[in-house]
């Protein structure tokens, strides 16, 4: 008997791996795999998720209206250009199926966020890896491989898992550099940490121009990474394109519900990226104590390399970290094997993995 079959490529796709979130045997877990935010989600958007069960037996608005104006109103945008999704996925998935086809391709860094590479197989597309430079975006490295049949160029600022940005200036320079039929997507997951005068979301080119969508999160310093809410701000056009092709509701009741209020937690919000400075500088202060190369980190995580020898490696330190309950992200899949990712957790968390890691390099 025949059986149906995906089209060409789909099954040469391995599926993502997410971040581990089990330690048997541990007493206590201490979940550092995912780059989720230390300090649990918004008060005030745990409140409207919960006042939301009152109305689960509703379509949620499909237009997202109250959202879009608060997220307008939050960061000085034009409401009709947002779109939101199912996260920040959502919508790196729907420009990738919107804008790329059999045999054309799209432009990500070497180590950039495997989302980009993995949409563009599932479309028929070919993901193009341009090096990095000390782990770094590299814009003449990008420019280098476009060709004709180059359709995105997707550049995560900073980037996860390296944790290291491109300022501005640079973002520009790669946006002159690309054909205008070439779309840039910054995915600025990552932009609410960010407190360097040179840096830029991505939302003034996004203004400025009719090819360059900017991607945001819920999911780090909001902590609304279990509800799925991201969103894009794009071109009038790109917007018009994406709202044609994705779900009538891609967005549930209480995500809507939970973001708008997060959005007015600026408490919150601030007391989560000053945990996350100080706690990821104390983390680089210790990791460099114990003579570890760590790369300085924009995010909220950290990616520490660890030397080649038996039970120093980083599969060995990973192994070893769980047992204490302390989950971190193995690199593998970024060609990054030697490295281990480390969210920031909360101060007990860090301290934890700090004690475990002395025991064995101090
Ligand atoms: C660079 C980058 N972009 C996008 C995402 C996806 O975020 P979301 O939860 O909004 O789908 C992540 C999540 O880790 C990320 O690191």
């Amino acid at each position: 008997m025949t059986a149906p079959t995906p089209r060409p490529g789909i099954l040469d796709i391995r599926p993502y791996v997410a971040g581990g979130s089990s330690a048997p045997g541990a007493e206590k877990i201490y979940k550092m795999s995912s780059n989720e935010s230390a300090l649990g989600a918004s008060p005030k958007a745990i409140e409207a998720y919960q006042a939301a069960s009152e109305i689960l037996h509703l379509y949620p608005d499909g237009g997202a209206h109250r959202l879009r104006k608060k997220i307008a109103e939050t960061f000085d945008l034009d409401a009709s250009r947002i779109v939101c999704g199912s996260g920040s996925d959502e919508i790196l998935q729907l420009l990738t199926k919107a804008y790329v086809g059999e045999g054309e391709n799209i432009i990500q860094t070497e180590h950039g966020f495997l989302v980009y590479a993995l949409a563009a197989k599932s479309c028929g597309g070919e993901p193009r890896f341009a090096k990095e430079t000390r782990l770094t975006t590299d814009v003449d490295a990008i420019i280098e491989l476009v060709d004709d049949q180059t359709r995105i160029v997707f550049v995560a600022n900073p980037n996860n898992p390296t944790g290291t940005y491109i300022p501005d200036i640079e973002i520009r320079r790669l946006r002159e550099e690309l054909r205008d039929d070439v779309l840039l997507v910054i995915d600025a997951a990552y932009a609410e940490y960010m407190e360097e005068p040179d840096y830029d979301a991505g939302a003034a080119l996004v203004d400025e121009l009719n090819n360059t969508v900017m991607t945001r999160t819920f999911s780090k310093i909001y902590g609304l990474g279990g509800i799925r809410l991201g969103w894009g701000y794009c071109p009038a056009a790109i917007a018009d394109v994406l709202n044609r092709i994705r779900g009538p509701f891609n967005v549930n009741a209480a995500a809507l519900a939970a973001g708008a209020a997060a959005l007015g937690d600026n408490e919150f919000v601030d007391k989560n990226r000053a945990h996350n400075r100080e706690q990821r500088d104390w983390l680089a202060q210790q990791l460099g104590g114990l003579g570890l190369d760590f790369v300085p980190s924009f995010g909220n995580f950290i990616l520490v390399k660890f030397p080649a020898a038996p039970g120093l490696n980083a599969d060995d330190i990973q192994a070893y970290l769980k047992t204490g309950g302390v989950i971190v992200r193995e690199m593998g899949p970024y060609n990054l094997g030697e490295y281990l990712r480390i969210s920031i957790g909360e101060k007990e968390g860090n301290r934890k993995l700090i004690e475990m890691l002395e025991k064995k390099f101090r």
